[in-house]
């Protein structure tokens, strides 16, 4: 009898650490551009679900204030200074990460950059870093962890694309170009990482209430922005709802969802008049 009550007590202390340690526990995920925005919500959402972050941002300042107050509520989360469209910072970005936690096991490709101009008006300087930023650091990191998540039979890519993959804006044409081919390289890379156990997804946000978005918008107050109007749940979106759909990516739970791409964008690309 002592001894029934004594194995029930253990299986119940497992499931409650199981459930209180988060779905992440004992994960490692690099997420890019993390120091604000969107990524700063994903690597907030990954750390309160127990993995070990790493933040890889070119804002030095507010990535280590984002990584400081990570790490304040004991969960586990450094930055690294980390240019994703240079191939050095992208090996020591690795490197950092295997020396602190180990190999990564999640990677969220975040970061990225908009230009507005019209086509004619790009310089071939700008229309290329845009492109390396966006998409160019997708590869570079891929490049690196796609060998260790070989060798240990698993991992996770997410990659954060747009809803400009279903409709888009002028003057905007090379950040559009980027996230499109996002759409298109995430279903080939799934291929590639499906015999691996490697699943390639990613999201699709809509208009999103960040730092990006309202640097956009310059003067203009978001809550008459008419592209409110054309929103059908009527309001823009919370980073912690694009960060909440990537956990969800990044967990058990879409064990059989790869190369898919999901929309996040209050029903935008929906609309048709
Ligand atoms: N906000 C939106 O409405 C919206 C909509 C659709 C898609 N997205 C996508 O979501 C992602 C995050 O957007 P956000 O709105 O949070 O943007 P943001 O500008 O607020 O944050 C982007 C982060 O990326 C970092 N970054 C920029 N260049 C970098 C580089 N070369 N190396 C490393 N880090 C770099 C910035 O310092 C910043 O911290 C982007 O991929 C963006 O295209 C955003």
């Amino acid at each position: 009898m002592l001894l029934k009550i004594f194995a029930n007590l253990i299986v119940f202390l497992s499931i409650t650490h199981t459930c209180l340690a988060g779905v992440l526990q004992g994960k490692v995920a690099i997420v890019t551009g993390g120091a604000q925005g969107i990524g700063e919500a994903i690597a907030e959402k990954f750390a309160s679900e127990g993995a070990s972050v790493v933040i890889a941002d070119i804002n030095t300042n507010l990535g280590e204030m984002v990584a400081k107050r990570i790490s304040e509520t004991g969960r586990s989360c450094i930055f690294v200074q980390c240019d994703v469209s240079d191939e050095n910072d992208i090996k020591a970005l690795v490197e950092k990460t295997n020396d602190s936690f180990g190999s990564p096991d999640i990677i969220v490709n975040n970061a990225a950059i908009a230009i507005y101009k019209k086509m004619e008006e790009f310089s071939p300087l700008e229309w290329d870093k845009v492109i390396n930023v966006n998409l160019r650091s997708i590869y570079l990191l891929a490049r690196e962890c796609i060998p260790m998540m070989i060798k240990r039979g698993e991992g996770n890519i997410i990659s954060i694309a747009s809803v400009h993959t279903r409709t888009t804006s002028t003057s905007n044409n090379p950040y559009v170009a980027t996230k499109g081919a996002i759409s298109a390289l995430t279903r080939a890379m799934a291929l590639e990482g499906a015999p691996h156990n490697i699943r390639v997804n990613c999201i699709s946000p809509g208009a999103i209430a960040t730092p990006m978005l309202l640097e956009n918008w310059g003067d203009v107050d978001p809550s008459a922005h008419p592209l409110l109007s054309r929103i059908p749940l009527k309001r823009f979106g919370n980073p912690t709802e694009i960060a909440s759909v990537a956990l969800f990516l990044a967990s058990d739970g879409a064990s059989y969802i790869t190369g898919s791409e999901l929309l996040v964008d209050g029903g935008l690309s929906a609309h048709f008049d």
